[in-house]
């Protein structure tokens, strides 16, 4: 799947995992002005992909339905350059699952090049959707970043929502909600000198 390219112009592979219906996933590929970069996004459900597949038609795009379980661990180490999950089901993020979802994310881990980064955007709720406090929000930010980074991530970023210019269908529907659904974004580094 590895593009080859006379050009000096380094190319990069971006993954979005689960992406949905494809809308961030159109939205990065078409602005992105590096002819060399490659979008690849991931999705479960056929209908789903249906969507996604409807609204990407780009050169530089490819898109798959299946697992990003069985998917991921198919292309080589040190392959992508960004990495991006928005908003994974809780299979893939919730602290009792963590048992299961943590030899994922170290394959993800494996996927990146040296200095490739992985973009997590996720959200906290409470079972009876009350207001999330502070000290419960900041408590599970720390446990996530003692996750993923006991896995090897190097945190860069760490900022409350997820970036004002991106679009989702679930971030579209939880910014309507800041303080029952408190989402936050991670930008971690694999960094190894
Ligand atoms: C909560 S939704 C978020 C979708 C999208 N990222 C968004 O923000 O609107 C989680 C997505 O992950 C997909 N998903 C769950 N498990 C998956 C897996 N193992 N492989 C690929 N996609 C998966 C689901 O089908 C769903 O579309």
């Amino acid at each position: 799947m590895t593009k080859s390219f006379s050009s000096s112009t380094p190319s990069k592979v971006i993954v979005e995992i689960g992406m949905g219906d494809g809308r961030l996933l159109e939205k990065l590929a078409k602005c992105d002005d590096n002819i060399h970069s490659t979008y690849i996004g991931i999705e479960l459900d056929k209908q789903q992909y249906e969507n996604a597949k409807r609204r990407i038609n780009f050169a530089n795009t490819i898109l798959l339905n299946g697992s990003f379980e069985d998917i991921l661990p198919t292309f080589p180490d040190d392959f992508f350059d960004l990495v991006i999950a928005v908003l994974p089901d809780p299979d893939f993020i919730d602290n009792l699952r963590q048992w299961k979802w943590e030899s994922f994310y170290k394959v993800v881990y494996s996927k990146l090049k040296n200095h490739g980064l992985f973009q997590l955007i996720t959200e906290l709720t409470d079972e009876l959707l009350q207001p999330i406090p502070d000290k419960i929000f900041y408590d599970w930010v720390e446990y996530l970043l003692t996750a993923f980074q006991s896995i090897g991530f190097i945190l860069l970023t760490k900022e409350e929502g997820a970036p004002s210019d991106y679009s989702t269908r679930c971030i579209d529907q939880f910014r309507g909600d800041p303080e029952r659904i408190r989402m936050i974004t991670l930008n971690f580094e694999k960094k190894i000198d």
